[in-house]
C-alpha cells in the first residue's frame, strides 16, 4: 500500500506505532471537543449572536437601499452604522471610502483592476497571498503590467527599504502592494515608514491587511495607507462572505463591477462618487448584520482580544520550540507578531502526516500546505510541501495549547520509532 493512501496508511501505521491509536480509539477521540486552530483561514466560532441575525432576517423583507419597503431603511441604517464603526476601527476619516465586498480577494481585484492600466509597473513582496500574486500575474497578460519583488522581511530597516525600492523603481512604477502581515509566518512586514518612503517616490500605497485587521491596531491615516483590502470573516469575526476595500477620498477608483445599486437608476453610466456606487447587486445582508455585531464586540473587547491572542501565540511558540525535531519559520521571536505560526516536524509531511494526524487522532484543526502563498514558501524553502500553520483565536484556551503540545510531542516521535 502506498505511503500516501488515505485512510489505510494512517490506521495501519498508527497501529504499528502505538496500540492506543487503534481504530476503536480513533472513534473515541473523534467525539471529543474539536480544537480549532485555523482562525487565519476564517475565525471560529464567530463573535455574533446568530439567533439575533436570524430574527432580523425573518422580520425584514427587501434588500438594502432599494427604497421599496420601510424595512429597507432599517437595513440601510445597519449598513451605514457598520461602515461608520469599521472606519473608526481602522482610523479612516468619514470622508474616505469603505466598500463592503464579499471577501478580501474581491476587494483586491477591485483595487488592482481598477487602478492599474496598460504598461504600469508594481512593486510588491514575496509575502503576498495568491489574491495579490495571481491578480498581478493575470494583469501581466491582460494589460502588460509588470511587477518586481522587493526583498523585504521583518528586519528590513527604513534605509534598506528605500535602497531596495530605488533599485527596482522605474518611470512607470505606479503602486506598491504589500501584505501587512504574512498569512504563513505571522511576520509583520508593513511599516508606516515604508508607506512614507513610497509616497516620496509618488507611489500609491496598497496594503493587504487581511491577516492584520482585528489582530493588531491599525490606523490607515497615521500609517500612510492609501488603499487597504481586508476580510470581515477572519479576525473581525464576522460571517464568511464579508470583506472590505478602504481607499482615501482623493483616490480615483474606477468601477470594476457595474450594475444596480438602487440609486441613480436612470443613468446607464455613472462616475462613482459614493460608496454605494461600488456596492452593486444584492448585498450580503446576513454578513453585514454579522459585521455590525462583531465590530461592536471588538469595540468593547479589543484590548482583551489582542492580549489573549498574543499570549496564546507566545505560549505555542514557547512549547513548539521545546519539542525535538520541530522547526518554526519566520521571525517568531519578534515582539509584534500576528497569531499565526508555521512549522514542520522533522521527516514528516506537513499535509499527509502531521495535519492529518492532528485532525483525525487529536481533533485539532490546523491548515497545512502552502496557504495560497507560493512565493512565501519558495522564499522559506518549504515549497511545494509547505508547512503546518496554527492560528489561535480569541475563543481558544490554554487547555487547547496543552493538548496541541502533547499531540506534537507524540507525533514528533513517529519517525524515530
Ligand atoms: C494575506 C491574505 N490576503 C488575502 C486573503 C484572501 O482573503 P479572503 O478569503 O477573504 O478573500 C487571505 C486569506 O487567507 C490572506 O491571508
Amino acid at each position: 500500500m502506498s505511503k500516501q493512501t488515505y485512510p489505510n496508511f494512517r490506521i495501519l501505521n498508527y497501529n504499528k506505532i502505538n496500540k492506543k491509536w487503534k481504530i476503536t480509539t480513533i472513534c473515541e477521540v473523534i467525539i471529543i471537543k474539536m480544537i480549532y486552530l485555523d482562525n487565519a483561514a476564517t475565525s471560529f466560532p464567530k463573535a455574533i449572536d446568530t439567533m439575533r441575525i436570524q430574527e432580523i432576517i425573518d422580520r425584514t423583507p427587501g434588500s438594502i437601499n432599494r427604497r421599496g419597503y420601510s424595512s429597507d431603511y432599517n437595513l440601510s441604517s445597519i449598513l451605514d452604522e457598520s461602515r461608520r464603526k469599521i472606519k473608526t476601527f481602522i482610523g479612516s476619516g468619514f470622508e474616505d471610502k469603505l466598500i463592503f465586498t464579499f471577501n478580501a480577494t474581491h476587494a483586491i481585484n477591485m483595487a488592482l483592476r481598477g487602478i492599474l492600466n496598460k504598461n504600469d509597473h508594481v512593486l510588491t513582496t514575496r509575502y503576498e497571498h495568491s489574491a495579490i500574486s495571481r491578480t498581478l500575474y493575470s494583469l501581466t497578460h491582460e494589460r502588460n503590467i509588470s511587477y518586481s519583488l522587493l526583498n523585504v522581511n521583518t528586519n528590513t530597516s527604513e534605509e534598506e527599504f528605500e535602497e531596495l525600492l530605488l533599485n527596482l523603481l522605474s518611470p512607470n512604477s505606479k503602486m506598491i502592494v504589500m501584505t501587512y502581515g504574512s498569512n504563513v509566518t505571522g511576520d509583520i512586514i508593513y511599516k508606516s515608514k515604508f508607506g512614507e518612503i513610497a509616497h516620496k517616490y509618488g507611489l500609491i500605497v496598497f496594503v493587504d491587511a487581511s491577516q492584520a485587521v482585528g489582530n493588531i491596531e491599525i490606523n490607515v491615516k497615521r500609517e500612510n495607507i492609501d488603499i487597504m483590502a481586508f476580510s470581515g470573516h477572519k479576525s473581525l469575526m464576522g460571517l464568511t462572505g464579508t470583506g472590505f476595500l478602504y481607499f482615501r477620498n482623493n483616490m480615483n477608483l474606477p468601477l470594476i463591477f457595474t450594475g444596480g445599486t438602487g440609486i441613480k437608476s436612470e443613468d446607464d453610466f455613472i462616475i462613482p462618487t459614493e460608496e454605494l456606487d461600488y456596492e452593486v447587486g444584492t448585498m450580503n445582508i446576513p454578513g453585514i448584520l454579522s459585521i455590525n455585531q462583531s465590530i461592536h464586540f471588538l469595540e468593547q473587547n479589543f484590548k482583551e482580544v489582542i492580549t489573549k491572542k498574543s499570549m496564546l501565540t507566545k505560549e505555542i511558540i514557547k512549547r513548539l520550540k521545546a519539542i525535538d525535531g520541530i522547526h518554526i519559520y519566520g521571525n517568531f521571536e519578534a515582539e509584534n507578531h500576528l497569531p499565526i505560526i508555521s512549522f514542520n516536524a522533522k521527516n514528516l509531511h506537513p499535509v499527509n502526516e502531521v495535519a492529518i494526524i492532528l485532525e483525525n487522532v487529536y481533533n485539532i484543526v490546523t491548515r497545512a500546505g502552502i496557504h495560497c502563498a507560493p512565493w512565501t514558501h519558495k522564499m522559506l524553502g518549504t515549497f511545494p510541501q509547505g508547512t503546518v500553520r496554527i492560528s489561535p483565536g480569541y475563543f481558544n484556551e490554554m487547555e487547547d495549547i496543552y493538548t496541541l503540545e502533547k499531540a506534537l510531542k507524540e507525533i514528533s516521535l513517529i519517525k524515530q520509532i
